[in-house]
């Protein structure tokens, strides 16, 4: 008896943010995002618009897709690095949105871009020891509201948007058949935010700093990225006695295309089997997995019975694989 995503959904923000358009407002050109990144546009939130309020738009397009009532669910699980507040969570603020009055458990994943993977590895827990039986496990950021709009180099990677799964038992021999985590908090220095938290409290001289925004060391992030995502893979497909050859659908967290490449080179898996959404909605961090699962599932790239690995690495640092029969 083993733990299965059974149903997905997901919401991306209207407004379309593309290359020109950030041409028009730093210096920067299409040419080089694309170039370096594989990224054409990416979805921002609107001004009104926070991570619980896209989680909760992800869960209503789940529910009405698969006739699920949110009532149905025993705990909700929010994977972000970009909460509405610092506290309470957002699982909570979604709580709040939907009027739910089932008083289910709720709380954040921090985990950066792995923060999806590592909610699916509790959730199963959680599943297979009978502690849980419907775990709402969502993926959100609004990291145009996280970055550094005057810091070129990071500015453009990053879109907006909310991913959501649904969580069950399974007595078929679909489900999730392993799933690997990691983390290496020696290179935490490499990808934070340094300000607002206990560290660095807000003070005029840090909101002026722009301490309240991503900083990432991009060369050597990209270095470790390929190698963590590697091992992952390798790890994950490992725990579930499969093999590169045997992956039907590999959906990889979509920080940099040429990442992507790598990460597909060293496992063994060729770029034919990949689903790649990085062009068009850029680097969501924990929404990239859900949100990307949700629309090769929706473009029926996903079949009874395939094999999907997913893949991530993210600030921490964190990394991890999930191998699913579907
Ligand atoms: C960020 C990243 C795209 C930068 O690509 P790169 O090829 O390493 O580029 P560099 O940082 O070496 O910068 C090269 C030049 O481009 C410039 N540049 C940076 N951003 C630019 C932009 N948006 N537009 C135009 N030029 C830009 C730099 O200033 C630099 O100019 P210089 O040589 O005159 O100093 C790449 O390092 C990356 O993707 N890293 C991993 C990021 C990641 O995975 N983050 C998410 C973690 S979950």
């Amino acid at each position: 008896m083993r733990a299965k995503i059974t149903a997905t959904g997901s919401y991306l923000p209207e407004k379309v943010l593309t290359n020109f358009d950030l041409e028009k407002v730093m210096d920067t050109s299409d040419e080089w995002i694309r170039t370096r990144t594989g990224i054409r546009e990416r979805h921002i939130a609107a001004d009104n618009e926070a991570t619980s309020d896209m989680v909760a738009k992800a869960i209503q397009n789940l529910c009405e897709r698969h006739n699920i009532s949110p009532e149905e669910f025993d705990m909700i699980i929010v994977a972000t690095d970009t909460p509405d507040t610092a506290y309470p969570s957002t699982a909570c603020w979604v709580q709040k949105h939907l009027k739910l009055k089932n008083k289910v458990p709720a709380f954040d994943m921090e985990a950066g871009c792995t923060g999806w993977l590592y909610g699916l590895e509790v959730s199963a827990g959680l599943i297979e020891s009978g502690r849980a039986k419907k775990i709402l496990l969502a993926g959100a950021e609004t990291m145009s509201k996280a970055v550094n709009w005057d810091d070129r180099a990071t500015a453009v990677l990053f879109g907006d948007g909310a991913g959501a799964t649904l969580i069950e038992l399974t007595e078929d021999d679909s489900g999730i058949l392993s799933t690997y985590i990691g983390a290496n908090g020696t290179l935490a220095h490499l990808l934070y935010q340094p300000a607002g938290g206990s560290r660095m409290p807000a003070s005029e001289k840090t909101v002026k700093e722009s301490l309240h925004s991503v900083y990432m060391a991009g060369n050597e992030v990209f270095r470790y990225a390929v190698r963590y995502m590697q091992m992952s893979a390798e790890k994950a497909l490992e725990r579930a006695g499969l093999r590169a050859e045997d992956v039907s659908i590999f959906i990889p967290h979509q920080a940099n295309q040429r990442i992507i490449d790598a990460t597909c080179k060293r496992v063994g898996v060729p770029l034919s089997k990949t689903y790649i959404t990085i062009d068009r909605i850029a680097n969501i961090s924990a929404g990239t997995i859900p949100i990307s699962l949700d629309l090769a599932i929706q473009e029926d790239r996903v079949k009874k019975g395939d094999i999907v690995l997913m893949d991530a690495f993210g600030g921490g640092f964190t990394w991890g694989a999930a191998v699913v029969r579907w």
